[in-house]
């Protein structure tokens, strides 16, 4: 059974007991050019097995309880890359969008975006934002991508925003900044996963990883399937979540 999407209350974590599995997790899906290095396979080759797991990926999420998905696609770092792979990205990700998006729409997954939609093709941005329109009433399941999305940026464009709508000093607090931020309709993840074995967070969701659990595996994005999700869900499960207060378990242990 579906607990109905509940309005955000952004930036109050919810107590999660050891029975809880994560609301949200966020995916930083890395290793493409690894994987596909491994094989004698251009980078480009790993983006699309990357962006094909994103299917199966999003089916398992649904089968393990988790609302909201969160795949990080492409950072505002990743401009520094080859024109050549840049280009390639895009049109992997357009074409799946386009491919991708009535099967996620039956399945009631509503789609999107976080980053900046500035810079990218328009075609690429009409795509985005006709899936955006498409499923925006689907409760199954909240699937946000983000690309040329950066955690930096984002703050940037959350204090612009904050002047440009001439907020007083008085009333900027933290659920101000976070109704300002991209994420503003999301609650904060649970859970974040990186793939491919590195153990850093590069500019993803500076403000919202606060209290989120972190998982790094060193499976490469193309190899994490539903039995990998399924295991950082169960790990995930065995943390102990205290958001700076005292263990709900310590202090059943000390009575
Ligand atoms: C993640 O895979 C996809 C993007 C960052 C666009 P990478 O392309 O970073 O793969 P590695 O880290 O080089 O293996
Ligand atoms: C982070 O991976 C961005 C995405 C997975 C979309 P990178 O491969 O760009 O990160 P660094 O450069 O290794 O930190
Ligand atoms: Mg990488």
């Amino acid at each position: 059974m579906h607990r109905p999407l509940a309005a955000p209350r952004v930036h109050e974590p919810e107590p999660a007991g050891p029975e809880s599995g994560p609301r949200h997790v966020a995916i930083i899906m890395d290793g493409n050019g690894r994987w596909a290095a491994q094989r004698g396979m251009p980078r480009i080759a790993g983006h699309e097995r990357g962006t094909e797991n994103i299917r199966r990926i999003t089916e398992a999420a649904v089968g393990l309880g988790i609302r909201y998905l969160t795949l990080w696609a492409f950072s505002t770092e990743n401009w520094r890359r080859p024109r050549d792979e840049i280009a390639g990205i895009m049109r992997i990700l357009g074409e799946a969008i386009e491919r991708e998006t009535g099967a996620l729409h039956e399945r009631g997954a509503q789609l999107r975006h976080i980053g900046s939609l500035d810079g990218l093709a328009p075609d690429l941005q009409q795509a985005v934002l006709s899936a955006i329109e498409l499923t925006r009433q689907n409760q199954r399941l909240v699937l946000t991508l983000a690309f040329n999305y950066g955690g930096r940026q984002e703050l940037v464009s959350a204090v612009r925003s904050l002047v440009e709508a001439g907020t007083p000093a008085d009333r900027i607090d933290e659920a101000e900044i976070g109704r300002h931020l991209y994420t503003r309709d999301l609650p904060d993840p649970d859970l974040i996963v990186r793939t491919s074995g590195e153990h850093r967070i590069s500019n993803f969701l500076l403000w919202q990883a606060a209290y989120a659990e972190l998982l790094f595996t060193p499976v490469l994005w193309p190899d994490f399937g539903p039995p990998d999700l399924q295991a950082a869900v169960l790990e995930y499960a065995q943390r102990d979540r205290r958001f700076g207060g005292v263990s709900a378990r310590s202090t059943t242990a000390v009575g």
